[in-house]
């Protein structure tokens, strides 16, 4: 009986590898999808000292801003691909390139000035810059035929917009954007400027893209530290996250259908957050309020440091730090990526394209 499932694990396993075979995957957003690029960089954005890391492999902090791993790694590791080097990485050579590249830079977003605090972060233009550079370092390796196969076979994951609401439009009382745009006029400039960044991503060669909406951004406890009164999600925030996301399905629908071919699938985070944020217990955490790592109500004051409260069992909790999931969770927001209903992946899951795109 057990080795029958064994058998049926080990069959169904080999499928999703062959299927992913050569599959290189594309990272590009924000802190939650880096995986060490701003160890690169002049920049407070950082995620590289203890106890970032802690339950990493090698028990290190490596700039991913998770205990262990994050959404990208889990991801390859699924497909059965090795895990995506940071692109400013100097072991990204050779080789290691056609396994793909990860551009993404925590504190950046749609906008050029958010995040501007952070000041040398890679901004998503410069992002896209980068993902043309690799395209000819491996046009170079290759032949610039096969590298165009590459990107057009390739997997790509893009989050984008948290920080164009927490590191700009909320990031102080009276911000520049929020005098110069009410909140829903705010939402759909983001999203219009959004619209051209993916545009230029499809122009580079992209041609299978999941796009993240955002989390419920009032609901982590760095906002329940600062503007929650009774625990509730804070909901200036809460109420970005309920105009953005939608608006953000609308505009890849509207993406699609220009195309003509569902090249934009579109990730509902926010759901998959609030999943396990309003039942916490069913998901085998103590609390979703509390970061694990940081200071103060909820542990959500100032960043997780060497001298924050720590907590010593990360799998009880949802959130590592004031912003960022844990492991444990983001394993719980990849599963729904591979095989959620269309509430979660629209217009399907990750499962439903490695199946399609294999028979392709
Ligand atoms: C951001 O900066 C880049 C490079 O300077 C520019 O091409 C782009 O249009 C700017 N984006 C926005 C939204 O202003
Ligand atoms: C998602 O994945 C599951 C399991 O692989 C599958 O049964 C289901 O039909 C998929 N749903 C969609 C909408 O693609």
């Amino acid at each position: 009986m057990a080795s029958n499932i064994i058998i049926l694990m080990m069959i169904m396993v080999l499928r999703v590898v062959e299927g992913a075979a050569e599959r290189a995957f594309f990272v590009f957003g924000d802190s939650l999808v880096d995986t060490g690029n701003n160890n690169y960089l002049a920049t407070s954005a950082r995620a590289d000292s203890p106890p970032y890391g802690i339950d990493y492999p090698t028990h290190r902090p490596t700039g991913r801003f998770s205990n262990g791993l994050n959404i990208p790694d889990i991801i390859s590791e699924k497909l059965g691909i090795e895990p995506t080097l940071p692109y400013l990485s100097p072991e990204l050579q050779g080789e290691k390139l056609l396994v793909g590249a990860n551009f993404a830079s925590a504190g950046v977003g749609v906008l050029n000035d958010t995040g501007i605090q952070f000041v040398n972060i890679i901004r998503i233009g410069q992002q896209l810059e980068y993902f043309a550079e690799y395209q000819k370092r491996v046009g170079a390796l290759i032949g610039s035929e096969k590298a165009k196969q590459l990107v057009k076979e390739g997997l790509v994951l893009i989050t984008l917009g948290g920080n164009d609401f927490v590191n700009n439009y909320y990031l102080v009382p009276f911000s520049v954007r929020s005098r110069q745009y009410m909140l829903p006029d705010y939402v759909s400039y983001v999203i219009s400027e959004y619209k051209n960044v993916l545009q230029k991503l499809y122009s580079l060669g992209a041609r299978r893209v999941i796009v993240t909406g955002t989390g419920p951004l009032g609901c982590v406890p760095a906002e329940l530290a600062q503007r929650s009164r009774d625990g509730s999600c804070a909901d200036d925030l809460q109420q970005a996250a309920v105009l953005f996301n939608p608006q953000l399905v609308e505009m890849l629908n509207g993406l699609n259908s220009e195309i003509g071919s569902h090249v934009f699938v579109a990730a509902n985070t926010n759901q998959m957050h609030l999943d396990f944020i309003i039942d916490p217990q069913a998901f085998g955490f103590v609390t979703s309020k509390v970061a694990c790592c940081g200071q103060g109500p909820y542990n959500g004051m100032g960043l997780c440091t060497p001298l924050s409260n720590l907590c010593s069992n990360r799998d009880e909790y949802a959130f590592w730090d004031p912003f960022h999931p844990t492991e444990k969770a983001n394993r719980i927001i990849v599963e729904q990526i591979l095989t959620g209903t269309t509430d979660y992946m629209h217009p399907m899951n990750l499962s439903t394209i490695m199946v399609m795109d294999s028979k392709a």
